[in-house]
């Protein structure tokens, strides 16, 4: 990583108090990038900013729900206050489910989850990108699945969120691609974050887990932060629409 590359530019993460949000703010901050650390659990994206700042860099927290559009409108307005612009920003909050065949999900459940998962994405990238289109230049990835690439058994709610997460990436893209602006989605495989640790019948079920996957193991939070910030950065000029897998060969057979 070039340092120089990062240095005085802006990047809002949502989720940022956790796993791949936060170790993508903090990836972020060391490389020189000003990080808005936006999560609903306020205490958690306070934490992030500490250790942000506490390695010389600059981070500023902020508590906020991507289940609300006025909290998406706020966040993407604090970071252009306190850092001037938004050059970048990382679509990542989301919550997981317990297993359930699909005409057992209860309606509620299901609303939320596609709240979060899929209108989150949609209300925060939708902020961001008024806030980016006067500058005509800006980089947003949005953080899918591999769960939106193919199905899993008792996940329905989740898996059809992240396909939609795609779909809204690749519309958006197509959108905005003459205008400077670039969105691309990524796709993990099961990485070990808190998200997974908090799974029914963990840790036993990380064996199961890792056995998903050709390279027989889970991926890691660091694993995934290189091909986002490559992604959100200029080497990556001519990407935009695309669906990139970090899935060690989940999806190959
Ligand atoms: N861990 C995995 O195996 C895995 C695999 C593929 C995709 N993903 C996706 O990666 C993203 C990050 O997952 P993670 O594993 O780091 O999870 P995590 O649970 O460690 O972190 C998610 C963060 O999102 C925040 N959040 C949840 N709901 C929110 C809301 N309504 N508004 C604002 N913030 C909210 C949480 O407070 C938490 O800090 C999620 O979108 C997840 O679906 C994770």
């Amino acid at each position: 990583m070039d340092c120089g590359e990062w240095a005085g530019r802006s990047v809002l993460v949502t989720g940022g108090g956790s796993g791949i949000g936060a170790a993508c703010g903090m990836a972020l901050g060391i490389a020189g990038a000003m990080v808005l650390v936006a999560d609903l659990a306020a205490e958690a994206a306070e934490a992030v900013t500490e250790r942000i700042r506490a390695t010389g860099g600059t981070a500023v927290a902020v508590a906020g729900n991507v289940r609300s559009a006025a909290d998406a409108e706020a966040m993407v307005a604090l970071a252009v206050e306190r850092f001037g612009r938004l050059d970048a920003a990382v679509n990542n909050a989301g919550v997981a489910m317990d297993p359930r065949a699909t005409a057992d999900v209860p309606e509620d459940d299901w609303l939320r989850i596609v709240d979060v998962n899929l209108n989150g994405v949609f209300r925060c990238m939708a902020a961001e990108i008024r806030a980016m289109l006067p500058n005509r230049r800006g980089s947003i990835v949005n953080i899918a699945s591999v769960l939106g690439t193919v199905g899993a058994a008792g996940l329905a709610p989740y898996v059809a969120s992240k396909h939609g997460v795609i779909g809204l990436t690749r519309a958006a893209a197509l959108d905005y691609a003459r205008k400077g602006l670039r969105i691309n989605a990524v796709c993990p495989g099961y990485i070990d974050t808190p998200m997974v640790h908090a799974e029914e019948g963990w840790p036993e079920r990380e064996a199961y887990l890792a056995r998903l996957h050709p390279m027989a193991r889970l991926g890691t939070d660091a694993e995934v932060v290189e091909l986002i910030l490559f992604l959100l950065s200029d080497r990556a000029g001519f990407m935009t629409g695309g669906v990139h897998t970090v899935d060690g060969g989940y999806t190959a057979w």
